[in-house]
């Protein structure tokens, strides 16, 4: 640090400006460079401790070479979840704009928890919802708020529901979910205080959407044994194979119950905006609570999830706690303090980067982007059924087709093992990833295809890896 720095924790404005130069060079060599990148890697903790570990430094080191070494030693250690050709678990493809946009929340140090602090942002991110909102199909009077992701979303969804349905008396009380949800919802359950056998886990029929059915018996069932339903969860586009629940049929049955219908739409929600996507997610916008991910699908920098609940009024009924100590935020009733709407006081201002990155690019380049993640999906599983290598296991939906490799001449455990040797051969490749998941008590592999930077060429020749990789494993 030069001598021109004025206080213990400052840098002088030439060496902030070099660093910021530095920092930005760094990001857009990344944004450019990256189709010729390796997908990345996972490095042993071991090697990590060496390299990142350490004792606290008492004494100063110059800013310039410790944020020159990270590309090095940090962003090669890590699976870059942006990556044209990572297509395991959700990829999170954020955008440019999204990146400069959090460096401003960060910069400027935004709080978003009052009015009274971020009035502003409180508006940008009441904008925001309102176009969610819209975007989602749910009418005037629903709102809600941004949250770290789609956990945090259910999480907050569901205590909405637990607390509506219920106040908050979870005697006998019983949740029912997609066998097919994601375990965050399970969590959230959880830790909202749900004992794990009062949470049903309601199967499939055909194509992992969970049978309306078995639902609507298992809910008599417990009526009957004087329990108390309260709240079923669907899947707007589920993690394992983007499936999506009959969300009408479903939101009928819990109006007529008067149960909560919570809809996890963390990846898949914003589909809604291709044709076909609104035809696969009919009655989304009967939600009483719905989760969307901004930085999955709307392409944000992590983090951005979304929480929005049909009636906005019953996150205050929730979360509103009013102490002494923040009395100067409270009375003027159009003010509104996200601060109230959830768990979190002290928040980022997560607002920014969708607000900005809808302006820039515009709907009509987010339509375009998602359409092409759908296409990407159904690209694979053309190639994936035109090579004997493959089984088709679920095909494109949302993005995700599930695949996978077979060897006539191997045990069929030998082929169950194959899968998940196929995802460490990959890894040690670099080139790209997929990730493996178990359909019907199989492992399957699995691509999900969200990164509209994806080309052709990357998921063919992504295949053709995996096809060798899958040959050389089975020794042929
Ligand atoms: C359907 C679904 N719900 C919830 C989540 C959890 O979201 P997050 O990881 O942002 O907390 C995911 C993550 O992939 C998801 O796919």
């Amino acid at each position: 640090m030069s001598d021109s720095a004025v206080g213990p924790l400052e840098l002088s404005t030439d060496e902030m400006r070099a660093l910021g130069h530095q920092v930005v060079d760094l990001l857009v060599d990344h944004f450019a460079g990256i189709h010729d990148e390796p997908v990345g890697r996972k490095a042993a903790r071991q090697e990590l401790q060496e390299l990142l570990g350490g004792r606290i430094p008492e004494e100063p080191s110059d800013p310039g070479e410790l944020f020159r070494s990270l590309k090095e030693q940090l962003f090669t250690n890590i699976l870059h979840i942006d990556h044209p050709r990572f297509f395991a678990f959700v990829p999170s493809p954020n955008n440019f704009v999204s990146v400069m946009a959090d460096a401003l929340a960060a910069g400027f140090n935004v709080f978003t928890g009052t009015w009274f602090a971020g009035s502003a942002p409180a508006q940008v991110e009441l904008t925001v919802i309102e176009w969610l909102r819209q975007i989602c199909g749910l009418p005037e009077g629903a709102g809600g708020l941004l949250v770290s992701g789609g956990s945090m979303a259910n999480l907050t969804g569901l205590a909405v529901a637990r607390h509506e349905q219920l106040g908050d008396d979870l005697d006998g009380a019983v949740a029912y979910i997609s066998d097919q949800c994601h375990s965050s919802v399970a969590r959230a359950l959880r830790v909202l205080g749900l004992p794990g056998d009062r949470v049903r886990f309601v199967g499939a029929t055909d194509g992992y959407r969970m049978s309306t059915d078995a639902l609507r018996q298992q809910i008599a069932a417990d009526r009957s044994a004087g329990l108390h339903p309260f709240c079923v969860v669907a899947n707007a586009g589920s993690t394992n194979t983007g499936a999506v629940d009959r969300l009408r049929e479903i939101a009928d049955l819990c109006r007529a119950e008067d149960m909560w219908l919570h809809i996890d739409g963390a990846y898949g929600a914003p589909a809604i905006l291709t044709d076909r996507g609104r035809a696969l997610l009919d009655g989304l916008e009967l939600a009483d609570s719905l989760s969307l991910d901004p930085h999955k699908w709307l392409f944000q920098s992590l983090e951005a999830g979304c929480l929005l609940v049909r009636d906005r009024s019953l996150l205050l009924r929730t979360f509103q706690v009013m102490p002494e100590y923040l009395r100067d935020t409270h009375g003027i009733s159009d003010e509104i303090n996200f601060g109230n709407y959830g768990v979190q006081l002290t928040r980022s201002f997560r607002a920014l980067k969708l607000w900005l990155s809808f302006r820039t690019f515009g709907l009509a380049n987010f339509r375009k982007a998602i359409e092409r993640g759908i296409e990407i999906a159904e690209i694979a599983e053309r190639e994936l059924r035109a090579s004997a290598d493959w089984e088709v296991v679920t095909s494109a939906a949302l993005a995700v087709v599930t695949f996978r490799y077979i060897a006539p001449g191997l045990a069929p455990e030998d082929i169950d093992r194959l899968q998940g040797r196929i995802v460490e051969a990959m890894l040690a490749d670099g080139y790209a990833i997929a990730s493996s998941t178990v359909l019907n008590a199989r492992p399957v592999l699995r691509f999900c295809t969200i990164n509209p930077r994806t080309s052709d060429d990357e998921i063919r020749e992504t295949i053709r890896r995996m096809g060798e990789m899958g040959r050389s494993l089975a020794g042929g």
